[in-house]
């Protein structure tokens, strides 16, 4: 019995792929190492390859007996995905069809799949609902929402039972600052906090002071990556519970704004954080945050490290890592 998990090269993948081997589980990793790195994989067995290639599915889900899939791999840059629509919807889409399709066809039933709160887009209302109206306003948002429709005709028309989690912001590295996410590329806050402290830029952009909120700034729901990681856990155990398809928001419920992460941050590691406050992002809204109340009744999950927590473990690990990522 194996959990068979995609992109678990990447930064969300790699630290639930150990926190899935401390449970006992037996895991292998399928990654095209695109964007992932094999020194994440550790010492966990590393399938090289693509999500759509059918046959190689197969003969991972036979040669490993696996039972049961957490699906991570997938394009997330939200920008790009404006550029370039086609890869995304070619890769996050098709991909993610070929790949439920042939697991269904191996007779695997359970399936945990990395969704995000970017469905929402401008909720309507924070804390955000699962029931609340979904509001693409990327493809990038758009593919991920195309899969969870997918999950749920084939758990109508196959049987597959799933749960898609709805992240709204992973942030911070492992507890013990060995993995995290690859850096150079990310356009999220908390790397660009610390390439600011640490003199990697000249300083951080606010993107907005103007909102609608108490300092200003932008409000969000940041989850330390090990908390994400353990929801995870927590779902595949559910399914394995006998619980049937659920759609569920994966957040902490508090809203924390950029300037509350900069003096988090400067208190913390004793330094100041340089930064200039710029225009609002477009499309960025001024609030967003998870209820949590399904995860906690359906998951059994609450997460429970601190952005103090997040904090220190995204500066170790942006301090320690120089290339961005983990190296052979
Ligand atoms: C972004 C993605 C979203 C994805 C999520 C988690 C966009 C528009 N949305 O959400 O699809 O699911 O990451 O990966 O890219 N900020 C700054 N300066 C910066 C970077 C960000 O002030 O250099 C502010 C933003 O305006 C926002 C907050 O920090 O208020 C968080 O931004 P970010 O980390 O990019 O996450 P989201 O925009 O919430």
């Amino acid at each position: 019995m194996t959990t068979l998990v995609t992109g678990g090269a990447g930064y969300i993948g790699s630290i639930t792929t150990r926190l899935l081997r401390s449970t006992g589980r037996s895991v292998v990793v399928l990654d095209s190492l695109e964007n992932g790195h094999a020194a994440a994989v550790q010492d966990t067995p590393l399938v090289v390859g693509n999500i759509a290639d059918t046959a190689l599915v197969s003969k991972v889900c036979r040669d490993h007996d696996v039972d049961e899939v957490v699906h991570f791999a997938a394009y997330k840059a939200v920008g790009e995905s404006m550029e370039n629509p086609g890869k995304y919807f070619d890769n996050n889409v098709t991909g993610s069809q070929k790949l439920i399709d042939t697991i269904s066809a191996c007779g695997i039933t359970r399936f945990v799949f990395s969704s995000t709160a970017a469905i929402y887009g401008t909720p309507e209302s924070v804390p955000v609902v699962e029931s609340s109206a979904v509001r693409c306003e990327s493809v990038y948002a758009q593919t991920k929402l195309m899969i969870e429709h997918l999950l749920h005709w084939y758990g109508q028309t196959k049987g597959l039972r799933s749960v898609s989690l709805r992240y709204f912001n992973a942030a911070g590295a492992s507890d013990d600052s060995t993995l995290g996410e690859d850096w150079r590329f990310s356009q999220n806050l908390m790397p660009h906090v610390m390439k600011a402290i640490l003199g990697e830029s000249a300083a951080l952009s606010v993107f907005g002071n103007d909102y609608s909120t108490p300092d200003g700034t932008g409000v969000r729901d940041y989850i330390h990556v090990e908390d994400l990681a353990t929801s995870h856990v927590a779902a595949l155990d559910y399914l394995s519970n006998g619980g049937q398809t659920l759609i569920c928001n994966v957040g902490t419920g508090h809203g924390t704004s950029v300037l509350e992460i900069l003096h988090a941050t400067e208190r913390i590691v004793g330094k100041p954080v340089p930064h200039v406050f710029k225009p609002r992002r477009t499309g960025d809204p001024s609030e967003c945050y998870a209820a949590t109340i399904l995860a906690a009744e359906k998951l059994g999950f609450t997460a429970s490290r601190s952005l103090d927590d997040i904090i220190s473990s995204a500066y170790a690990w942006h301090a320690t890592h120089p290339n961005g990522h983990n190296t052979n």
